[in-house]
This record gives C-alpha cells, sequence and structure tokens, in this order.
C-alpha cells in the first residue's frame, strides 16, 4: 500500500495513474477503522481499478469540541488494517494541507430541506463542514466513484445533491450497513462504549426491526416513533434524540405510508456520553 501525507504529491501520483485511464475509487473516512470501512474497500476494490482510502478527522464537521477531542485516533491500527485489506493508497494529509490559509472556500449549497432534520437539526454546520472535506478531497483525487455507507443514510443524500449541484459525473456508491452479531451497527465510536453499553446498545437496531414489525401490522408512523421512543428510554442509560420515520428520498417525517413511497426508520440515541445513530429502509 502506498502512503501519501501530502496533497501536492498525491495529485501528481493519480494524474500519472489517470493517463493510464485507471478507474478510481475514492473511500473517505476519519479512522479508526471497523469491518464497516473495510466492506467499503472492497466494493471499491471490485468496480475500480486503484482504491484511495483517506484517514482524515476532519475538524469542521464537529459542532462540539470535545466530541472532536474524544474522536478516537489509532493510526498504527488503521494502517495494518488497510494493508490486510490490500487497499491501493492511504491519504493522511494534515488539517493545514487540507484548508491551507489561501484556500478560496466551499461554494454556499442548497439542500432544501435535507439539512433541516435529524442529524442537520441536532448538530448545527455538521454538514456544511462534510461537503466542505468532501469537495476538497474531490478536487484533490478526482475520482470516478465514491464509496459511502448507508450508516450515515443523511450524509449520503447530501452529498447525493452536493454532486448534482456541482454536475458533477463522479459515480456515489450506497453500501449496505455492517452489523456486530448483535445487531449492533458498527461505528467508531461504539469503542468508547463499555462492554456492558455495547451489548444493551444492540436494543437500538433490535427497535427498528421491532419498528418493521409494527409497520406490517398496520400502526401509523408516529404511532411507530412513539412506541420505539417508549422502549429505548426504559433502558438503562439510553437518551432516545430523534427517532422519525421518513421517506427516504427527502428524509421529511410521513404521517402515513402510501403505497410504491420509499421509506425508512432512523434514530440517535444517546448510551451514557456517546451519540449513536442507525437506520432500517423498510422496502
Ligand atoms: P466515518 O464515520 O469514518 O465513516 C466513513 C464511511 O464509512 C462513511 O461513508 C460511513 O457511512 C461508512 N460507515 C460507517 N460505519 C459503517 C458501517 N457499520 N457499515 C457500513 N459503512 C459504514 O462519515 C465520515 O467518516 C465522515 O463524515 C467523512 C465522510 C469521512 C467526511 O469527513
Amino acid at each position: 500500500m502506498l502512503l501519501f501525507k501530502r496533497v501536492e504529491e498525491i495529485s501528481r501520483f493519480l494524474h500519472l495513474s489517470k493517463q493510464n485511464s485507471q478507474r478510481l475509487g475514492f473511500v473517505p473516512t476519519m479512522g479508526a477503522l471497523h469491518e464497516g470501512h473495510l466492506s467499503l474497500i472492497q466494493q471499491s476494490k471490485a468496480a475500480c481499478d486503484l482504491t484511495v482510502c483517506s484517514i482524515f478527522v476532519n475538524p469542521t464537521q464537529f459542532n462540539e469540541a470535545s466530541d472532536l477531542d474524544k474522536y478516537p485516533r489509532r493510526e498504527a491500527a488503521d494502517i495494518a488494517m488497510l494493508v490486510e485489506a490490500d487497499c491501493d493508497i492511504l491519504f493522511l494529509p494534515e488539517v493545514g494541507d487540507m484548508y491551507p490559509a489561501d484556500y478560496a472556500g466551499t461554494p454556499e449549497f442548497d439542500f432544501g430541506l435535507l439539512d433541516k432534520v435529524m442529524e442537520g437539526a441536532h448538530r448545527t454546520g455538521h454538514f456544511a463542514g462534510v461537503a466542505q472535506v468532501l469537495l476538497r478531497f474531490l478536487e484533490i483525487l478526482q475520482p470516478d466513484a465514491m464509496f459511502m455507507g448507508q450508516k450515515d443514510l443523511q450524509q449520503f443524500l447530501i452529498v447525493r445533491s452536493m454532486l448534482e449541484q456541482l454536475n458533477s459525473d463522479v459515480e456515489l456508491v450506497l453500501c449496505p450497513i455492517v452489523r456486530e452479531p448483535s445487531g449492533l451497527a458498527m461505528s467508531s465510536r461504539n469503542r468508547r462504549l463499555s462492554p456492558e453499553q455495547q451489548e444493551l446498545a444492540a436494543n437500538i437496531y433490535q427497535t427498528l426491526l421491532a419498528a418493521k414489525k409494527w409497520r406490517k401490522a398496520g400502526f401509523r408512523p408516529p404511532e411507530i416513533q412513539n412506541r420505539a421512543m417508549l422502549h429505548l428510554k426504559k433502558i438503562k442509560g439510553f437518551q432516545p434524540e430523534y427517532i422519525e420515520v421518513v421517506e427516504t428520498k427527502n428524509l421529511q417525517p410521513i404521517d402515513r405510508f402510501q403505497k410504491g413511497q420509499e421509506t425508512a426508520i432512523c434514530a440517535a440515541v444517546w448510551v451514557g456520553e456517546v451519540r449513536l445513530i442507525d437506520n432500517l429502509l423498510f422496502e
């Protein structure tokens, strides 16, 4: 695996690879890698000639300084995992190189209602930071395809909207959620949970599965939300922040299910001091 730390060096290298018309796949991450991240690498490797994974804990997308400070950093273990996964290139930039003083900044995107709900409503400025860093990565790497997880469904939809607004021809690929055997969605934040909390955290997915059953049994979205909320509130140390039954394409809450409509249930739950998100597509 090749490792680049400097923007200029990776740009030069990739420019040469492009001349050999290699199809470039890109997997952006913030490190503390797990099987979920590796599944994105595998999907990129299967579809592209060359795969670049980036590890960059992007300061501009953290709305709370303490969350940024506590974000797990495990560079040596990450590198070992990427070598094992046969990733072609790792890009590990520094903040100053990603956002140099003379960087022109990011254009204003209009995400409509997409960034006003769920994560957008609870984490001010988060998606502006995500758009900023991904745009910068796209400028530097110029990939043909970018692989992102359904785990962060709203992030995926925001990035899709960003690419549309840019008239970009980068292919954006949605990759399924990888879970622990217990059903808990893998996340870098899970490392901050105690073993007991990790076990309890599996209740989030179990509740989403229950919601699917409630839907089949004829309950309406607000009833499903209330039931799921009540269920999760009862679990020790749990504080659900939101549970939303939404139309998948725009993430707007719905009042009733309609035929042919793609819907999902999305949740954010505090387990002790750790905030976890998960979702399930109903169709
Ligand atoms: P991070 O949380 O490290 O996630 C990197 C990618 O891995 C995202 O596309 C995310 O959806 C995906 N991912 C995380 N957990 C997953 C799981 N259990 N199964 C499948 N995919 C999973 O998301 C970010 O970083 C950042 O916001 C980033 C896009 C890198 C911009 O800074």
